[in-house]
């Protein structure tokens, strides 16, 4: 059952949400990347994709675009009638769907060994209770063929830090900077809404911890200049420097320094 709060929270920011990887060069990096490892590693035969928590659809109407079917799961349903619609716009409805109400923890509508490939892109940051956690990635493994291929994105804790930081801890308050520092839980509606931050280590271990998956690579999806958007959209408006700091990104974006400071990290791991 997902979080009342993150569902209100959700409910109110579909179109937000719809914008959010495309906004800035720096957004985007969020976006580019996941689709970088996406093409790096799935096969170029028409897949069956879960996208679970798969919001107003972004990543579906870009792989059905890629020509794979993908369906999508989300617990709120603003966002799944907003997808609808980009579906339907981009000319892909064949391609996408069904659209399915539902949490990341209760995948039971789904038989054992569907999928292909599932995508939880962001989610299980918003599953704050551990055990729920552990739920959630055993469904994703359960709905997943052998040999299939997991990707998930969770937000990074040390990141969040620093933008508490930024602002004087002045938007998130001690109290609660204090609890995403030693629990890596933030319980804010001021800022965006409940979410867990993981360190690296802990997301391998969710993972790892499950049994039947093993994890193929990790990366930061903004990277090396995670927390600096405004210098990372001031570089994008002048081409050559853009072009070196692409190159920079995609050559550290997988270090483990990066990965730990990444505002995004994505985990790639495969089912025995
Ligand atoms: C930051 S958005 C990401 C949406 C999409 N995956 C993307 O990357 O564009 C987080 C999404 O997680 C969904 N979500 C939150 N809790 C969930 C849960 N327990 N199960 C499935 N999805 C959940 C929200 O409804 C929202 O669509």
């Amino acid at each position: 059952m997902a979080e009342e709060q993150v569902r209100r929270f959700y409910s109110a920011h579909f179109k937000e949400e719809w914008y959010r990887l495309i906004r800035s060069p720096y957004a985007r990096l969020e976006f580019d990347t996941t689709v970088h490892f996406l093409d790096k590693y799935l096969e170029r035969r028409k897949l069956l994709i879960l996208d679970a928590g798969g919001g107003p659809g972004r990543y579906a109407v870009e792989l059905a675009r890629r020509g794979h079917h993908v369906v999508l799961v989300d617990p709120v349903s603003e966002n799944l009638r907003f997808a609808e619609k980009q579906v339907k716009r981009s000319k892909l409805r064949g391609e996408v769907g069904p659209m399915v109400e539902a949490s990341i923890e209760d995948l039971s509508v789904f038989p054992d060994g569907m999928f292909d490939v599932t995508l939880c892109l962001t989610p299980l940051s918003h599953v704050l209770e551990p055990g729920q956690r552990e739920k959630a990635v055993s469904e994703l493994l359960r709905v997943l063929k052998p040999q299939g291929l997991l990707f998930a994105s969770a937000i990074g804790r040390l990141p969040c830090l620093v933008l508490a930081l930024e602002n004087g801890f002045k938007l998130s308050g001690l109290a609660s900077a204090r609890e995403l520092r030693d629990t890596g839980n933030f319980q804010g509606e001021k800022v965006f809404t409940r979410f867990h931050g993981f360190l690296p280590e802990e997301l391998k271990r969710l993972f790892e911890g499950i049994g039947g998956l093993r994890v193929l690579e990790i990366a930061g999806l903004d990277g090396l200049g995670s927390t600096h958007s405004r210098a990372v959209n001031a570089v994008a408006r002048d081409p050559r420097a853009w072009k070196f700091w692409l190159e920079t990104h995609y050559t550290t974006c997988t270090e483990p320094s990066v990965i730990g400071l990444s505002e995004q990290v994505l985990l790639i791991a495969q089912k025995h």
